[in-house]
């Protein structure tokens, strides 16, 4: 990994406190780091606060407790420089929703160009031919008109024009979860080109963890806004130690992990994210609980005995038996 690109510590996100609701803490005390250059994948059923995460690093929600920081500095919530705003970008999972449907392609690309003055008026055409090149799609392209394209051309271009601002960092948001398998493909293989190519750093967001599994160095999972585990894409897929993370990959065919018990399944659907339970959230669901489960909140921890994990290459998770899972397989 390369230097640190961004740094979260202990974020949270909280709803619905102004206008007297109950409050939500979709995000609740998140720690995670992206490295200069590197894809972290975060995954998590729907729900799990992975979209509001993603919303509080670009500075669309409000941070209501923790630290953030962008390459060495503090990174603010509002009123951040234009040239910060420029190096976050981010990837949605419907980019059609933000286009307007009348404007070709190369419209909406030299527009983005010229708010940011970054490319001279008479450069503007070959410039946008470029970005398409980047992104694999025909230079015919683009005088078409969003509503023309298939949604695997309307997502490229969603990046094209997320790469037009020459970001450092891609916050991919389900860029491809409601693309057909193939053309899924596709774009996880654009997003490996790009690392390589231009050095891009990509935080990863998908529901699923076989998607993540070929283009991601780390991968972070979250159950009801919090981190239950991390660590390479490696040693999470090649042992697992929170029962959620195990839950995910047995439900991925041709992947083989150990069941944790007779009756290991993940039971259930989550709880509601304003009635969760004491101690481990996890708990209503997890074939392991036990007493202490329900009295005390498990940290993340090392997997391997050390505290915070970095003699793992930073393999964490937070359940009571993280340590001993391996005792618990019957
Ligand atoms: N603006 C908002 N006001 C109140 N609650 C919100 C708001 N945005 C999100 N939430 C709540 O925060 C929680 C996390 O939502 P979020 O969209 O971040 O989940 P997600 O992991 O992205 O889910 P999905 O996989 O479905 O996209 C949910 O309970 C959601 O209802
Ligand atoms: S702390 Fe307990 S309930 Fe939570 S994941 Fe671990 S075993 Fe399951
Ligand atoms: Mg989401």
């Amino acid at each position: 990994m390369g230097e640190r690109l961004l740094e979260l510590s202990d974020v949270s996100v909280v709803f619905g406190r102004r206008r007297g609701a109950s409050a939500i803490r979709a995000v609740d005390r998140v720690s995670l780091d992206v490295g200069a250059g590197e894809i972290v994948g975060l995954v998590g059923e729907s729900g799990s606060g992975k979209s509001t995460l993603a919303r509080l690093i670009v500075g669309i929600n409000e941070l209501a407790e923790g630290e953030m920081r962008f390459d060495g500095m503090p990174l603010p919530v509002s009123g951040r420089s234009a040239q910060l705003r420029r190096r976050i970008q981010m990837v949605f999972q419907d980019p059609f929703s933000s286009l307007n449907p009348r404007m070709s392609v190369y419209q909406h690309l030299a527009e983005l160009l010229r708010v940011h003055e970054l490319v001279p008026r008479h450069q503007l055409r070959p410039h946008c031919e470029e970005l398409l090149e980047m992104v694999h799609l025909p230079v015919g392209l683009l005088d078409a008109r969003p509503r023309s394209m298939s949604g695997g051309q309307r997502q490229r271009f969603a990046i094209a024009r997320a790469l037009a601002l020459e970001p450092d960092l891609l916050v991919a948001d389900e860029a491809c979860s409601a693309l057909d398998v193939s053309v899924q493909a596709g774009i996880i293989a654009l997003f490996a080109e790009l690392r390589r190519e231009l050095g891009l750093a990509i935080l990863f967001i998908a529901h699923d963890l076989a998607v993540v599994r070929h283009v991601c160095d780390r991968l972070a999972v979250m159950y009801m806004g919090q981190i239950v585990e991390r660590g390479t894409i490696e040693s999470v897929f090649a042992d697992p130690r929170h029962p959620y993370t195990r839950g995910l990959l047995q439900a991925i065919p041709r992947i083989s992990v150990a069941p944790l018990s007779a009756t290991s399944a993940m039971r259930g659907e989550p709880p509601s994210i304003t009635r969760l339970p004491s101690g481990c959230r996890f708990r209503s669901r997890c074939p392991l609980a036990v007493e202490l489960c329900e009295q005390q909140q498990p940290q993340l921890i090392g997997v391997n005995g050390d505290g915070d994990g970095d003699g793992d290459a930073g393999h964490l998770a937070a359940c009571h038996f993280a340590r001993t899972h391996d005792q618990l397989k019957l």
